[in-house]
């Protein structure tokens, strides 16, 4: 691994207000090179757009983000585009081309790193070096995806299919992986597989993955490091063991008052029941 690809982190008063909302409140993380840091929190406290800032699909009002000699908040044109492949992102419905085969998905993930029109039309074309497609099947392979290569993406299971993204994020060859909610919309045992893989690319390859996760179980059981939100700001910073009632509180409120807030949310507290209880 390179030097630059030890570089931790900095997220430095990062803020960011929609009207009279302040999505994040002068947030502040160091994150290493090689953690698995779970972000956790209700509905609306921010996850999202952290993890978006650091991609930059979303722009800050105040704050910085520094990565090494890199100020990322300042990036533009081509190192802004070799930043976001850098940092692949996962998201909670996949993201596949579903009229796509499996390997051809996965293939994708290498037209970041390439530049230039012909590659882009090869790719449109569904030709891809000999290079790109070795990688692709070795991804597939190493996790159990394999004799799925030629199917189509919508014919695979919701699990599958972003285990499929997950290669395909690999194949951009990043240092972080940005997953936001990539367990949300899955059943428990697909969850699990999902997780399985976010660990063994985190411990193996040594990417640094930061997770949104909205229920807490799933977070303590894989990642070393759990930050929880609230309201934009960040109110927990340390390992899932120091994740006490008391502190679960200032992350989701009194246990009387952690209704669903919404359908989308009560459907996930009842995954994360079913996660607890698989
Ligand atoms: N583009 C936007 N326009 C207006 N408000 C926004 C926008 N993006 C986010 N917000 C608001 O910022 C706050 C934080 O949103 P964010 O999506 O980051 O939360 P979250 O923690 O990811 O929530 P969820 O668990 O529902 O995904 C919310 O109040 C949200 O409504
Ligand atoms: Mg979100």
């Amino acid at each position: 691994m390179s030097r630059r690809m030890n570089a931790t982190l900095e997220i430095q008063g990062l803020s960011r207000r929609f009207g009279n909302t302040a999505a994040l409140d002068a947030v502040s993380l160091s994150i290493p090179a090689g953690q698995m840091v779970g972000i956790i929190g209700r509905s609306g406290a921010g996850k999202s757009t952290l993890l978006r800032m650091i991609n930059r699909m979303a722009e800050s009002d105040a704050g910085r983000i520094v990565w090494g000699r890199q100020e990322v908040t300042s990036l533009r044109g081509q190192a802004l585009r070799d930043w976001r492949t850098g940092c692949a992102m996962i998201f909670q419905q996949f993201n596949l081309v579903q009229r796509l085969d499996v390997l051809t998905n996965v293939m994708i993930g290498r037209l970041n790193r390439r530049r230039g029109l012909a590659a882009r039309v090869n790719a449109l074309l569904g030709r891809f070096p000999d290079e790109d497609r070795a990688l692709a099947l070795a991804a597939l392979e190493r996790f159990d995806l394999l004799p799925t290569a030629l199917q189509r993406a919508e014919t695979l299971s919701g699990g599958q299919q972003q285990r499929v993204a997950i290669c395909r994020a690999l194949l951009q060859g990043p240092h972080t992986i940005l997953a936001d909610e990539p367990i949300a919309s899955l059943d428990p045992r697909n969850a699990r597989t999902v997780m399985e893989a976010l660990r063994a690319v985190n411990r193996r390859d040594g990417i640094t993955v930061v997770v949104n996760l909205h229920h807490l179980d799933a977070a303590r059981e894989f990642c070393g490091r759990i930050v929880g939100m609230q309201a934009g700001r960040v109110v927990f910073d340390g390992a899932p063991e120091q994740l006490t009632e008391a502190a679960a509180e200032r992350i989701y409120g009194p246990p009387a008052t952690r209704h669903a807030a919404t359908a989308a949310e009560a459907d996930r507290a009842i995954l994360a029941a079913r996660w607890a209880a698989a």
